[in-house]
Protein backbone atom coordinates (compact mmCIF):
# COMPACT_ATOMS: atom_id res chain seq x y z
CA UNK A 1 0.00 0.00 0.00
CA UNK A 2 1.35 3.35 -0.81
CA UNK A 3 2.18 6.03 1.70
CA UNK A 4 -0.09 8.21 -0.51
CA UNK A 5 -3.12 5.82 -0.17
CA UNK A 6 -6.25 6.85 1.94
CA UNK A 7 -4.19 10.27 3.11
CA UNK A 8 -6.24 13.37 2.83
CA UNK A 9 -3.90 16.14 0.96
CA UNK A 10 -5.32 19.74 1.33
CA UNK A 11 -3.79 21.55 -1.66
CA UNK A 12 -3.75 25.40 -1.33
CA UNK A 13 -3.16 26.78 -4.60
CA UNK A 14 -2.37 30.22 -4.82
CA UNK A 15 -2.09 32.96 -7.53
CA UNK A 16 1.31 32.15 -9.18
CA UNK A 17 1.27 31.11 -13.07
CA UNK A 18 2.96 28.17 -11.88
CA UNK A 19 -0.75 27.45 -10.59
CA UNK A 20 -1.40 25.04 -13.79
CA UNK A 21 1.56 22.60 -12.63
CA UNK A 22 -0.19 22.59 -9.37
CA UNK A 23 -3.43 20.57 -11.15
CA UNK A 24 -0.84 18.00 -12.39
CA UNK A 25 0.45 17.39 -8.89
CA UNK A 26 -3.27 17.00 -7.57
CA UNK A 27 -3.60 14.93 -10.72
CA UNK A 28 -0.33 12.56 -9.29
CA UNK A 29 -1.88 12.66 -5.75
CA UNK A 30 -5.03 11.32 -6.64
CA UNK A 31 -3.88 8.94 -8.41
CA UNK A 32 -1.09 7.07 -6.08
CA UNK A 33 -4.79 6.84 -3.92
CA UNK A 34 -4.59 10.34 -1.98
CA UNK A 35 -7.72 11.88 -1.14
CA UNK A 36 -7.22 15.66 -2.90
CA UNK A 37 -9.14 18.49 -1.79
CA UNK A 38 -8.19 21.59 -3.36
CA UNK A 39 -8.42 25.39 -1.61
CA UNK A 40 -8.16 27.93 -4.66
CA UNK A 41 -6.97 31.62 -3.89
CA UNK A 42 -9.07 34.49 -5.39
CA UNK A 43 -5.43 35.42 -7.60
CA UNK A 44 -5.40 31.36 -8.28
CA UNK A 45 -8.31 31.51 -9.99
CA UNK A 46 -7.49 34.03 -12.66
CA UNK A 47 -4.72 31.37 -13.84
CA UNK A 48 -6.67 28.10 -13.53
CA UNK A 49 -10.38 27.24 -13.12
CA UNK A 50 -11.80 25.10 -10.14
CA UNK A 51 -13.13 23.04 -12.84
CA UNK A 52 -9.15 22.07 -14.07
CA UNK A 53 -8.96 20.24 -10.43
CA UNK A 54 -12.19 19.32 -9.30
CA UNK A 55 -11.47 17.13 -13.09
CA UNK A 56 -8.69 15.71 -11.85
CA UNK A 57 -9.70 15.04 -8.27
CA UNK A 58 -12.69 13.97 -8.44
CA UNK A 59 -13.65 15.76 -5.58
CA UNK A 60 -15.09 19.89 -5.00
CA UNK A 61 -12.61 22.36 -5.51
CA UNK A 62 -13.31 25.33 -3.24
CA UNK A 63 -12.44 29.07 -3.24
CA UNK A 64 -13.63 32.22 -1.57
CA UNK A 65 -17.25 31.88 -3.26
CA UNK A 66 -17.72 28.76 -0.61
CA UNK A 67 -16.81 31.55 2.10
CA UNK A 68 -20.25 32.81 2.10
CA UNK A 69 -21.81 29.81 1.09
CA UNK A 70 -24.43 28.01 3.89
CA UNK A 71 -21.67 26.29 5.72
CA UNK A 72 -19.41 28.52 5.29
CA UNK A 73 -18.52 29.64 9.39
CA UNK A 74 -17.32 25.89 9.50
CA UNK A 75 -15.89 25.20 6.21
CA UNK A 76 -12.31 26.22 7.31
CA UNK A 77 -12.15 24.28 10.06
CA UNK A 78 -13.68 20.75 8.53
CA UNK A 79 -10.84 21.20 5.55
CA UNK A 80 -8.05 22.37 7.82
CA UNK A 81 -8.56 19.25 10.88
CA UNK A 82 -9.36 16.26 8.60
CA UNK A 83 -6.48 16.87 6.63
CA UNK A 84 -2.58 14.78 6.90
CA UNK A 85 -0.82 17.89 5.51
CA UNK A 86 -1.56 21.30 4.46
CA UNK A 87 0.30 21.72 1.22
CA UNK A 88 0.36 25.34 -0.01
CA UNK A 89 1.59 24.95 -3.99
CA UNK A 90 2.52 27.38 -5.78
CA UNK A 91 2.52 29.71 -2.57
CA UNK A 92 2.92 33.44 -3.36
CA UNK A 93 5.05 36.01 -1.26
CA UNK A 94 1.88 37.29 -0.07
CA UNK A 95 0.18 34.39 1.07
CA UNK A 96 3.80 33.37 3.19
CA UNK A 97 3.42 36.79 4.50
CA UNK A 98 -0.01 35.91 5.50
CA UNK A 99 0.94 32.83 7.01
CA UNK A 100 3.89 34.42 9.00
CA UNK A 101 1.60 36.45 10.57
CA UNK A 102 -1.49 35.06 11.42
CA UNK A 103 -3.63 37.39 8.52
CA UNK A 104 -6.88 35.25 7.50
CA UNK A 105 -8.58 37.26 5.20
CA UNK A 106 -9.49 34.51 2.36
CA UNK A 107 -10.18 31.12 2.35
CA UNK A 108 -6.77 29.78 1.98
CA UNK A 109 -5.51 31.78 4.74
CA UNK A 110 -7.86 31.33 7.09
CA UNK A 111 -7.67 27.15 6.51
CA UNK A 112 -3.92 28.11 7.14
CA UNK A 113 -4.73 29.19 10.24
CA UNK A 114 -7.48 26.90 11.19
CA UNK A 115 -4.80 23.90 10.36
CA UNK A 116 -4.24 21.39 13.34
CA UNK A 117 -1.91 18.97 10.52
CA UNK A 118 1.69 19.73 9.28
CA UNK A 119 1.75 22.10 6.46
CA UNK A 120 4.40 22.17 3.68
CA UNK A 121 4.91 25.24 1.56
CA UNK A 122 5.93 25.19 -2.09
CA UNK A 123 6.91 28.76 -2.86
CA UNK A 124 6.74 30.77 -5.95
CA UNK A 125 7.77 34.22 -7.08
CA UNK A 126 9.52 35.84 -9.05
CA UNK A 127 12.92 37.82 -9.09
CA UNK A 128 13.90 39.05 -6.00
CA UNK A 129 10.59 38.57 -3.93
CA UNK A 130 11.70 35.45 -2.52
CA UNK A 131 15.39 36.88 -1.43
CA UNK A 132 13.75 40.16 -0.26
CA UNK A 133 14.67 40.39 3.87
CA UNK A 134 10.78 40.53 4.55
CA UNK A 135 9.77 36.99 2.72
CA UNK A 136 13.22 35.77 4.07
CA UNK A 137 11.88 36.61 7.77
CA UNK A 138 8.84 35.06 7.11
CA UNK A 139 10.32 31.70 5.80
CA UNK A 140 12.19 31.53 8.78
CA UNK A 141 9.18 32.22 11.28
CA UNK A 142 7.27 29.20 9.24
CA UNK A 143 10.21 27.10 9.73
CA UNK A 144 11.09 27.74 13.26
CA UNK A 145 7.18 26.77 13.54
CA UNK A 146 8.02 23.30 11.95
CA UNK A 147 6.64 24.19 9.06
CA UNK A 148 8.35 22.38 5.69
CA UNK A 149 9.74 23.46 2.63
CA UNK A 150 9.96 22.84 -1.00
CA UNK A 151 12.07 24.85 -2.79
CA UNK A 152 11.91 27.35 -4.34
CA UNK A 153 14.53 26.23 -7.40
CA UNK A 154 16.55 28.44 -8.67
CA UNK A 155 16.14 29.30 -13.08
CA UNK A 156 14.29 30.82 -15.73
CA UNK A 157 11.08 32.38 -14.78
CA UNK A 158 7.85 33.59 -16.23
CA UNK A 159 9.05 36.46 -16.42
CA UNK A 160 12.03 35.86 -18.14
CA UNK A 161 14.55 36.76 -15.57
CA UNK A 162 17.21 33.91 -13.67
CA UNK A 163 17.06 34.01 -9.89
CA UNK A 164 16.04 31.52 -6.88
CA UNK A 165 11.98 31.08 -7.31
CA UNK A 166 10.70 28.72 -9.54
CA UNK A 167 8.34 26.16 -8.22
CA UNK A 168 9.73 22.89 -7.92
CA UNK A 169 9.04 20.21 -10.53
CA UNK A 170 5.64 18.39 -9.07
CA UNK A 171 7.58 14.85 -9.33
CA UNK A 172 9.98 16.37 -7.04
CA UNK A 173 7.19 17.96 -4.88
CA UNK A 174 5.66 14.61 -4.52
CA UNK A 175 8.73 13.24 -3.39
CA UNK A 176 8.66 16.16 0.06
CA UNK A 177 5.02 15.68 0.11
CA UNK A 178 6.18 12.14 0.66
CA UNK A 179 8.58 12.98 3.14
CA UNK A 180 6.35 15.53 4.64
CA UNK A 181 3.57 12.35 5.76
CA UNK A 182 6.53 10.02 7.03
CA UNK A 183 7.65 11.98 9.85
CA UNK A 184 6.75 10.82 12.84
CA UNK A 185 6.51 7.09 11.71
CA UNK A 186 7.89 3.95 13.05
CA UNK A 187 11.53 4.81 12.05
CA UNK A 188 11.73 8.33 13.01
CA UNK A 189 14.78 9.08 15.06
CA UNK A 190 16.36 6.09 13.30
CA UNK A 191 19.50 6.44 11.31
CA UNK A 192 19.23 3.61 8.45
CA UNK A 193 22.03 3.44 6.01
CA UNK A 194 20.80 1.45 2.17
CA UNK A 195 23.24 0.12 -0.20
CA UNK A 196 22.04 0.20 -3.91
CA UNK A 197 22.94 -0.82 -7.56
CA UNK A 198 26.01 -2.83 -8.81
CA UNK A 199 29.59 -1.81 -8.30
CA UNK A 200 32.19 -0.78 -11.13
CA UNK A 201 35.46 -2.30 -10.79
CA UNK A 202 38.01 -0.14 -13.01
CA UNK A 203 39.88 -2.19 -16.55
CA UNK A 204 41.28 1.10 -17.89
CA UNK A 205 39.78 4.61 -18.40
CA UNK A 206 36.94 3.52 -20.81
CA UNK A 207 36.03 -0.12 -19.37
CA UNK A 208 34.45 -1.66 -16.29
CA UNK A 209 34.09 -4.81 -15.02
CA UNK A 210 30.12 -4.64 -13.65
CA UNK A 211 26.79 -6.83 -13.06
CA UNK A 212 23.21 -6.72 -13.74
CA UNK A 213 21.89 -5.04 -10.65
CA UNK A 214 19.62 -2.07 -11.73
CA UNK A 215 19.67 -0.41 -8.29
CA UNK A 216 15.69 -0.58 -7.84
CA UNK A 217 15.31 -3.10 -5.00
CA UNK A 218 17.93 -0.27 -2.95
CA UNK A 219 15.98 2.59 -4.18
CA UNK A 220 12.89 1.53 -3.33
CA UNK A 221 14.33 0.75 0.55
CA UNK A 222 15.30 4.06 0.99
CA UNK A 223 12.55 5.41 0.04
CA UNK A 224 11.06 2.76 2.56
CA UNK A 225 12.65 3.47 4.99
CA UNK A 226 12.04 7.35 4.08
CA UNK A 227 8.00 6.67 4.14
CA UNK A 228 8.64 5.47 7.74
CA UNK A 229 10.24 8.48 9.14
CA UNK A 230 14.11 7.65 8.76
CA UNK A 231 16.91 9.62 8.49
CA UNK A 232 18.31 8.00 5.18
CA UNK A 233 21.68 7.85 3.63
CA UNK A 234 21.98 6.01 0.30
CA UNK A 235 25.07 4.61 -0.63
CA UNK A 236 24.90 3.75 -4.51
CA UNK A 237 26.74 2.22 -7.06
CA UNK A 238 26.08 4.34 -10.70
CA UNK A 239 22.51 3.70 -11.92
CA UNK A 240 19.86 6.04 -13.87
CA UNK A 241 17.51 5.98 -11.03
CA UNK A 242 16.52 9.10 -9.21
CA UNK A 243 17.13 9.08 -5.97
CA UNK A 244 14.02 9.63 -3.18
CA UNK A 245 14.04 13.46 -1.87
CA UNK A 246 15.33 13.60 1.48
CA UNK A 247 18.16 10.76 1.02
CA UNK A 248 21.70 11.71 1.75
CA UNK A 249 23.31 10.26 -1.31
CA UNK A 250 27.01 9.16 -1.10
CA UNK A 251 27.78 8.13 -4.44
CA UNK A 252 30.43 4.95 -4.65
CA UNK A 253 31.85 3.56 -7.51
CA UNK A 254 33.53 1.04 -6.49
CA UNK A 255 33.68 -1.64 -4.03
CA UNK A 256 36.75 0.19 -2.28
CA UNK A 257 34.79 3.19 -2.31
CA UNK A 258 31.56 1.30 -1.25
CA UNK A 259 33.26 0.31 2.00
CA UNK A 260 34.69 3.42 2.78
CA UNK A 261 31.34 5.30 2.02
CA UNK A 262 29.16 2.61 4.61
CA UNK A 263 32.22 2.68 7.49
CA UNK A 264 32.06 6.44 7.22
CA UNK A 265 28.12 6.68 7.11
CA UNK A 266 27.14 3.18 9.50
CA UNK A 267 29.35 4.32 12.41
CA UNK A 268 26.71 4.23 15.35
CA UNK A 269 23.57 3.90 13.21
CA UNK A 270 20.65 2.12 14.04
CA UNK A 271 20.62 -0.47 10.50
CA UNK A 272 22.53 -1.23 7.30
CA UNK A 273 20.78 -2.48 5.11
CA UNK A 274 23.20 -4.02 1.89
CA UNK A 275 21.06 -4.39 -1.30
CA UNK A 276 23.70 -3.32 -3.42
CA UNK A 277 25.36 -6.10 -5.16
CA UNK A 278 29.22 -5.78 -4.66
CA UNK A 279 31.97 -6.91 -7.21
CA UNK A 280 33.62 -10.24 -5.56
CA UNK A 281 36.39 -9.72 -8.21
CA UNK A 282 38.24 -6.59 -9.39
CA UNK A 283 41.48 -5.80 -12.22
CA UNK A 284 44.40 -6.51 -10.19
CA UNK A 285 46.29 -3.95 -11.96
CA UNK A 286 44.20 -0.83 -13.75
CA UNK A 287 45.37 0.09 -17.01
CA UNK A 288 46.54 4.35 -17.10
CA UNK A 289 45.60 3.74 -20.64
CA UNK A 290 43.18 2.84 -23.08
CA UNK A 291 43.66 -0.80 -23.89
CA UNK A 292 44.37 -1.00 -27.78
CA UNK A 293 42.99 -4.07 -29.99
CA UNK A 294 46.52 -3.72 -31.82
CA UNK A 295 48.45 -4.98 -28.46
CA UNK A 296 46.27 -8.49 -28.46
CA UNK A 297 43.88 -9.62 -26.29
CA UNK A 298 44.74 -8.84 -22.92
CA UNK A 299 44.96 -11.54 -20.56
CA UNK A 300 43.26 -9.61 -17.14
CA UNK A 301 44.20 -10.89 -13.70
CA UNK A 302 41.38 -10.83 -10.99
CA UNK A 303 41.97 -10.49 -7.39
CA UNK A 304 39.22 -10.19 -4.51
CA UNK A 305 37.34 -6.98 -3.89
CA UNK A 306 36.55 -6.15 -0.15
CA UNK A 307 33.73 -7.59 1.80
CA UNK A 308 31.53 -4.75 3.10
CA UNK A 309 29.49 -6.81 5.16
CA UNK A 310 32.59 -8.95 6.34
CA UNK A 311 34.20 -5.60 7.71
CA UNK A 312 30.77 -4.31 9.23
CA UNK A 313 30.43 -7.87 10.82
CA UNK A 314 34.17 -7.08 12.25
CA UNK A 315 32.87 -3.47 13.51
CA UNK A 316 32.37 -4.29 17.40
CA UNK A 317 30.62 -1.53 19.50
CA UNK A 318 30.46 0.61 16.01
CA UNK A 319 28.30 -2.02 14.22
CA UNK A 320 24.72 -0.85 13.24
CA UNK A 321 22.53 -2.09 15.69
CA UNK A 322 20.72 -4.06 12.86
CA UNK A 323 22.32 -5.53 9.85
CA UNK A 324 20.59 -6.70 6.78
CA UNK A 325 22.11 -8.50 3.14
CA UNK A 326 20.80 -9.91 0.44
CA UNK A 327 21.60 -13.04 -1.28
CA UNK A 328 21.30 -13.27 -5.04
CA UNK A 329 21.56 -16.74 -6.12
CA UNK A 330 20.85 -19.14 -8.80
CA UNK A 331 20.71 -22.14 -7.10
CA UNK A 332 20.31 -23.69 -3.73
CA UNK A 333 18.87 -20.27 -3.09
CA UNK A 334 17.99 -20.87 1.03
CA UNK A 335 20.89 -22.61 1.63
CA UNK A 336 23.36 -20.82 0.70
CA UNK A 337 21.48 -17.51 2.38
CA UNK A 338 21.59 -18.90 5.56
CA UNK A 339 25.71 -19.46 4.92
CA UNK A 340 25.76 -16.02 4.17
CA UNK A 341 23.19 -15.08 6.88
CA UNK A 342 25.78 -16.70 9.63
CA UNK A 343 29.24 -15.78 7.95
CA UNK A 344 28.49 -12.29 7.90
CA UNK A 345 26.71 -12.03 11.06
CA UNK A 346 23.79 -10.49 10.01
CA UNK A 347 20.28 -10.07 11.62
CA UNK A 348 18.48 -10.93 8.64
CA UNK A 349 18.85 -12.24 4.85
CA UNK A 350 16.92 -11.28 1.80
CA UNK A 351 17.38 -14.47 -0.09
CA UNK A 352 16.30 -14.04 -4.23
CA UNK A 353 16.42 -16.25 -6.78
CA UNK A 354 18.10 -14.88 -9.73
CA UNK A 355 17.26 -16.99 -11.85
CA UNK A 356 13.74 -16.58 -12.33
CA UNK A 357 12.60 -13.73 -14.91
CA UNK A 358 10.15 -12.09 -12.50
CA UNK A 359 12.97 -11.77 -10.01
CA UNK A 360 15.94 -10.28 -9.16
CA UNK A 361 18.42 -7.89 -11.56
CA UNK A 362 16.39 -5.69 -13.66
CA UNK A 363 12.99 -7.02 -12.73
CA UNK A 364 9.97 -5.01 -11.03
CA UNK A 365 8.93 -7.79 -9.12
CA UNK A 366 10.99 -9.87 -6.00
CA UNK A 367 9.97 -12.72 -4.69
CA UNK A 368 11.96 -12.95 -1.38
CA UNK A 369 12.41 -15.31 1.55
CA UNK A 370 13.10 -13.57 4.81
CA UNK A 371 15.86 -15.57 7.00
CA UNK A 372 16.35 -14.23 10.70
CA UNK A 373 19.63 -14.68 12.85
CA UNK A 374 16.76 -16.53 15.52
CA UNK A 375 15.93 -19.49 12.32
CA UNK A 376 12.71 -18.19 11.45
CA UNK A 377 12.42 -18.09 7.60
CA UNK A 378 9.14 -15.99 6.20
CA UNK A 379 8.33 -16.69 1.82
CA UNK A 380 7.02 -13.44 0.69
CA UNK A 381 4.59 -13.81 -3.00
CA UNK A 382 6.13 -12.42 -5.79
CA UNK A 383 5.58 -9.02 -5.30
CA UNK A 384 6.54 -5.36 -6.67
CA UNK A 385 10.07 -4.03 -5.65
CA UNK A 386 8.51 -1.16 -4.04
CA UNK A 387 6.10 -3.90 -1.75
CA UNK A 388 9.21 -5.48 -0.74
CA UNK A 389 10.99 -2.75 0.52
CA UNK A 390 7.41 -1.62 2.08
CA UNK A 391 7.90 -5.10 3.71
CA UNK A 392 11.38 -5.69 4.80
CA UNK A 393 11.05 -1.76 6.19
CA UNK A 394 8.58 -2.65 8.34
CA UNK A 395 10.71 -5.95 9.79
CA UNK A 396 13.24 -4.09 10.18
CA UNK A 397 11.67 -1.73 12.42
CA UNK A 398 10.04 -4.63 14.60
CA UNK A 399 14.14 -6.07 14.90
CA UNK A 400 14.70 -2.72 15.76
CA UNK A 401 12.24 -2.71 18.86
CA UNK A 402 13.29 -6.30 19.84
CA UNK A 403 16.62 -6.09 19.73
N1 LIG B 1 28.44 -8.08 -0.22
C1 LIG B 1 29.38 -7.23 0.32
N2 LIG B 1 30.61 -7.12 -0.24
C2 LIG B 1 30.94 -7.88 -1.30
C3 LIG B 1 30.00 -8.77 -1.86
C4 LIG B 1 28.75 -8.84 -1.29
O1 LIG B 1 29.07 -6.57 1.31
N3 LIG B 1 32.15 -7.75 -1.84
C5 LIG B 1 27.11 -8.16 0.39
C6 LIG B 1 25.97 -7.89 -0.56
O2 LIG B 1 25.61 -6.52 -0.57
C7 LIG B 1 24.86 -8.74 0.00
C8 LIG B 1 25.58 -9.90 0.65
O3 LIG B 1 26.92 -9.47 0.83
O4 LIG B 1 24.11 -8.07 0.98
C9 LIG B 1 25.57 -11.15 -0.15
O5 LIG B 1 26.01 -10.85 -1.45
P1 LIG B 1 26.12 -11.98 -2.56
O6 LIG B 1 26.71 -11.39 -3.80
O7 LIG B 1 24.82 -12.71 -2.67
O8 LIG B 1 27.12 -12.99 -1.90
P2 LIG B 1 28.68 -13.04 -1.80
O9 LIG B 1 29.10 -12.52 -0.48
O10 LIG B 1 29.28 -12.40 -2.99
O11 LIG B 1 28.96 -14.62 -1.79
P3 LIG B 1 28.96 -15.68 -3.02
O12 LIG B 1 30.16 -15.37 -3.85
O13 LIG B 1 29.06 -16.97 -2.31
O14 LIG B 1 27.67 -15.57 -3.73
Amino acid sequence: MSIFSEKHILLAVTGSIAAYKAADLASKLTQAGALVDVILSPAAEKFVSPLTFQSVTGRKAFTDADLWGGEAHILHVGLGHSADLLVAAPCTANTLAKMAQGIADNLVSITALAARCPILVAPAMDVGMFEHPATQENVRILRERGVHFAGPDEGRMASGLVGRGRFVEPPELLGHIRLALGFGGKLAGKKIVVTAGGTQEPIDPVRVVTNKSSGKQGYALAQAALDAGGTVSLVAAPTSLTPPVGAKVVPARTAQEMLEAVLAESAGVDALVMAAAVADFRPKKVAGNKLKKRDGIPQIELEAAPDVLLAVAGLGSGRPRIVIGFAAESRDLLENAEVKLKSKNLDMIAANDISAVDAGFGADTNRITLLYADGRRESLPLMGKDEAAEVIVKRLAVLLETK
